[in-house]
């Protein structure tokens, strides 16, 4: 926590709004949008809660195929099928281990020349790092295909030196406890549209109908985030640039007492942007480096330290056999040589220099 979540809370139960509605949503959601410079803004119970409704939204339907990237959380495929649809898992590009546009304009055009168009591109912000929005827009703008930015993990990224989440259609960002600024649980659906997150909210809130008895005439969803919660996020988002700062100083020590390991590469920063480093990822090329990813990693749990590889991508996940996949190699590869080091905001140069020394350790150092 930051320095003001506690007086918000106190606020909030002075006002006695201890319910999924109250001031502290209104003005976290005002104040979440001026942030991310889009201007309508939905609190709500979950990242994945935004998912589905912006999916839902944008009338994707049950029969309809969804493209996500292969190499993300599983959160975002599920909410693919939540709607009833498929997902067609796209390749990571090396560069930035986000989703790659050209294989998306290949599997765009492959669809076309059947005959048939995805009805949504998910595009994620893996790791703290946009997407490479500058092509992706591109590409889903020729083929008509609207974009949801799954944006759960950038918060406080940057693409072409605009904020992540408002890229697409609509921008879906996740409070939970591992991420960069936290609620314990929570999410957030931004769009430009003011109408669709209306939408949202209407959704969100069991979709009651404007009337004075309970009617409904949609299904709806209990999504709407909590007052209590919206006042920790209104506290914590005070405190995001501080946690840019703390994540990228983890990631800058890292790489300076690792960097020079055989066959040890750090994530890439994208040219067009600023990642957050949210978590530091690195891979060891074990072919060059003598030791593997899970030699490194059960060297760190013996000590007590946690580290995890990178994501396992969605097309090897046994829940997704038999989604199409186009490409899956360099996604494979991330998984197979891919680790995550502690990265929270509040580690000490010591716990880093511990996670270090035993690295090194590993290597013979
Ligand atoms: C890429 C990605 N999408 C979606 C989610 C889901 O967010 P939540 O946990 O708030 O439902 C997460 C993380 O949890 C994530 O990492």
């Amino acid at each position: 926590m930051g320095g003001d979540e506690l007086d918000l809370v106190r606020e909030t139960f002075e006002s006695n709004w201890i319910a999924p509605l109250g001031p502290q949503v209104d003005a976290f959601e005002r104040e979440f949008a001026a942030t991310v410079e889009v201007p309508h803004a939905a609190a709500l119970s979950s990242g994945t809660a935004g998912l589905h409704l912006a999916l839902e939204l944008i009338g994707v339907a049950r029969g309809d195929t969804v493209v996500c990237p292969t190499l993300t959380f599983s959160a975002t495929a599920n909410a693919i099928t939540y709607v009833g649809a498929e997902p067609v898992f796209v390749d990571s590009n090396h560069a930035t281990w986000n989703l790659d546009p050209e294989l998306l304009r290949e599997e765009f055009e492959t669809a076309a020349r059947s005959g048939t168009q995805h009805a949504a591109v998910i595009a994620v912000d893996l790791y703290g790092q946009c997407a490479d929005y500058g092509r992706i827009v591109d590409v889903c703008e020729e083929y008509g295909v609207p974009l949801i930015e799954d944006a759960a993990e950038g918060l406080g990224a940057t693409c072409d030196g605009r904020p992540a989440g408002g890229f697409g259609r609509c921008g879906v960002f996740s409070f939970n406890g591992n991420k960069i600024i936290t609620t314990s649980g929570g999410g957030m659906l931004v769009a430009d549209d003011e109408e669709l997150v209306a939408r949202a909210r209407y959704l969100a809130t069991q979709a009651r109908d404007p009337a004075p008895h309970y009617q409904h005439s949609a299904i709806g969803y209990n999504y709407r985030m909590s007052n209590v919660l919206a006042a920790i996020g209104r506290g914590q988002l005070r405190v995001l640039d501080d946690r840019v700062t703390a994540r990228r100083t983890n990631f800058d020590h890292y790489r300076r007492a690792l960097g020079d390991l055989p066959g040890v590469e750090f994530m890439p920063e994208a040219p067009y942007g600023r990642c957050t480093r949210w978590l530091t990822c690195l891979t060891i090329d074990p072919g060059v480096a003598g030791v593997t990813r899970e030699d490194i990693r059960l060297a760190l749990e013996d000590e007590d330290i946690e580290a995890r590889p990178v994501w396992k991508p969605m097309h090897l996940q046994p829940v997704f056999q038999g989604c199409r996949v186009r490409g899956g190699d360099v996604a494979s590869r991330l998984f197979d040589h891919g680790l995550c080091l502690p990265s929270g905001s509040s580690l000490t140069e010591e716990d880093r220099n511990r996670v270090i020394g035993v690295f090194r350790g590993r290597f013979g150092d």
